[in-house]
């Protein structure tokens, strides 16, 4: 897209956002599903003590609070109304930090008028929380430095953005090394057909700009982050039969995803196993699809997710023994991540399991 297509993308979004919808019932595609079975009690509390006004400007399609955010300063790359990062500002405690960034003023005035009301809310001296006008593909031109950051969050917004590049090679520079962006998205099950995306209407629903689920790989890889580890799928089912003949067979789904900075050097692949120190996940943590850890039991893991849990906010949280300790004596050397989300919810639906959430508590509402 040439910069001049992308500014108008921008500015029909910002007109979605500030104009068009005054709440998520507004929103024409529902994009969610109720979900809130397995969040932890910790993010229920805090979701829940976020203002009115904020959360019914919610337009999320999935939980982006990760596990472990004690202490830590945390970006939300378009955060609208500022539930999340509300959330988050309870979560993180005092000496933790949030920045929410928005290009939209009418979100922002939105987020900013309950600074204060959430920093009473909490019993903080000081607000944690600040929101800044900006563009998710210029981080650093909006005034954040560069490895400042130990978390990135993002909810729903990154399939709204015309160069999607940039957005998370602006993210990787303000991410610490170790650091974590975890977020969710709507992705399609291939490319959206040209004519669908110059659709106004379902672009700003977050539907016509999603990303084939396989390019956030190619992305990752290209800007150096580790494979993207699925962490939670929903179907997005688009019922309208006009929206339908515009996007043809395409099949939606929010998906959430965590992705590392690591160090250049990598560690060994080795026996690894959980604490149980991690609050609201004593028992068990569920790091992505493919890896649990249980407290107390050795889990033997490739270089990669060695080098994530000893280089990250996780380290304390493991205890790393050599390979030869575990039960075969050997760990797999790499473990593919890649894995098509719309197979996944097969799966989970045919074993039975429910599907991670996509939504928060609100998820009986409409939301993008
Ligand atoms: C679907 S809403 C999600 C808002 C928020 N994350 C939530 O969960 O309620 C998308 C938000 O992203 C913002 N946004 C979209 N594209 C952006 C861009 N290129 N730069 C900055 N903000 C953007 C919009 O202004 C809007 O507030």
């Amino acid at each position: 897209m040439t910069e001049v297509s992308e500014n108008q993308v921008r500015d029909s979004v910002k007109d979605y956002y500030g104009k068009t919808l005054k709440t998520s019932d507004d929103l024409l595609t529902p994009a969610c599903s109720t979900g809130a079975s397995r969040m932890s009690k910790s993010v229920k509390k805090a979701l829940g003590e976020v203002h009115d006004e904020v959360t019914i400007k919610y337009y999320g399609c999935g939980l982006v609070i990760p596990e472990k955010v004690e202490g830590t300063r945390i970006l939300d790359l378009g955060s609208g109304s500022g539930r999340d990062c509300f959330a988050l500002s309870k979560l993180v405690g005092e000496d933790g930090a949030i920045v929410g960034l928005d290009m939209t003023d009418e979100q922002l005035a939105v987020s900013r008028k309950y600074i204060d009301y959430h920093r009473e809310k909490f019993g903080y001296k000081k607000a944690n929380t600040e929101f800044v006008k900006g563009y998710i593909e210029k981080i650093v031109e909006a005034g954040l430095k560069e490895e400042t950051f130990d978390i990135i969050v993002s909810n729903c917004v990154v399939n709204l953005s015309p160069d999607k590049k940039a957005v998370l090679s602006d993210a990787y520079k303000v991410l610490k090394v170790g650091g974590e962006l975890y977020f969710s998205d709507i992705y399609a099950d291939h490319d959206v057909p040209e004519s669908a995306r110059k659709h106004e209407v379902l672009w700003g629903e977050c539907i016509s700009g999603a990303l084939w689920w396989k390019e956030l790989y190619k992305l990752a890889e290209e800007i150096g982050f580790s494979q993207p580890r699925l962490v939670a799928a929903t179907p997005v089912p688009v019922e309208r039969e006009d929206f339908k003949k515009v996007l043809g067979d395409a099949k939606f789904a929010s998906v959430t995803y965590r992705l590392f900075k690591l160090p250049e050097k990598r560690e060994a692949a080795r026996q690894v196993i959980y604490n149980g120190d991690i609050t609201d996940h004593e028992k068990e943590l569920k790091f992505d699809f493919k890896h649990s850890f249980k407290t107390g039991e050795p889990v033997a893991v490739d270089e990669e997710l060695s080098t994530i849990l000893t280089a990250s906010r996780f380290k304390d949280d493991f205890d790393f023994q050599p390979c030869s300790a575990s039960k075969t004596g050997c760990c797999p050397q790499k473990v593919d991540m890649v894995k098509d989300p719309f197979v996944y919810m097969i799966e989970l639906e045919s074993s039975g399991e429910t599907l991670a959430p996509a939504c928060a508590p609100t998820s009986d509402k409409k939301c993008c």
